[in-house]
């Protein structure tokens, strides 16, 4: 069970991603917009030529392909021990999953407690795992939408920060419903990251209270 709270410091974010990065590009934008009190400190990726590495250099922010051989789905082993090394480098405090298409072990959790981060693609716990705007489709979903929540070691599990919904059309195609839905990701991660920033958020059990959460002595940890 989760319990306790984010920690009151100023946001310095590490950023891990494999694709496109649309989602961090959403970050950047609502730092220079004042909308998010924070710093991205590096951008990792696990993908070479990865779009996410080119946006951050744009951005004049430090971008590292760091490869996480020899696993294909997890970050684990001396690959993790090189994240963590270089998110500590570069200071940050506070680890932004947008799009890295690995699973978060048990060493980045325990150096980052209560400060990982990931976006998901639908309404949690929908349609966790892969391509889940085509599992909404293919599933028949009226509403499809996206999640930011705190990592935990589970697949696309953890305390819920944010959900954003959008409506499934009928003429929908994968393409045209991951596009709605990837706008108000856009919106959905700067905003659970200024929640994080402010210290606004408290948990209990799997309960994420914006405040203080008390337990049931009514004393907060
Ligand atoms: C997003 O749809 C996110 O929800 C999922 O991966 C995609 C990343 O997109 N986890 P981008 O690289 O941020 O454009």
């Amino acid at each position: 069970m989760t319990k306790g709270r984010t920690d009151s410091l100023p946001m310095r974010i590490g950023i891990l991603g494999s694709g496109k990065g649309s989602n961090a590009q959403s970050i950047f934008n609502a730092i220079g917009e004042g909308k998010l009190r924070a710093e991205v400190v590096c951008v990792l990726s696990d993908v070479e030529d990865a779009g996410i590495l080119d946006r951050a250099r744009r951005q004049g922010v430090p971008a590292c392909f760091i490869s996480a051989a020899p696993f294909k789905t997890k970050l684990d082993g001396e690959a993790e021990e090189a994240y963590i090394r270089t998110l500590v480098e570069y200071g940050a405090n506070t680890v932004v999953l947008a799009g890295f298409m690995r699973m978060i072990k048990a060493g980045m959790l325990a150096a980052f407690p209560n400060r990982i981060l990931n976006i998901h693609p639908s309404l949690l716990p929908a349609f966790p795992g892969m391509a889940s705007w085509k599992q909404a489709l293919d599933y028949g979903a009226k509403v499809a939408g996206c999640t930011v929540h705190l990592v935990d070691g589970g697949m696309d599990t953890g305390p819920i920060l944010v959900q954003k919904a959008v409506p499934v059309l009928e003429d929908d195609t994968p393409e045209t419903l991951h596009a709605r839905i990837q706008i108000q990701e856009h919106i959905a991660y700067p905003e659970a990251l200024a929640l994080v920033a402010g210290d606004a958020v408290s948990f209990l059990g799997r309960r994420v209270v914006i405040g203080r959460a008390r337990d049931e002595q009514g004393a907060n940890p």
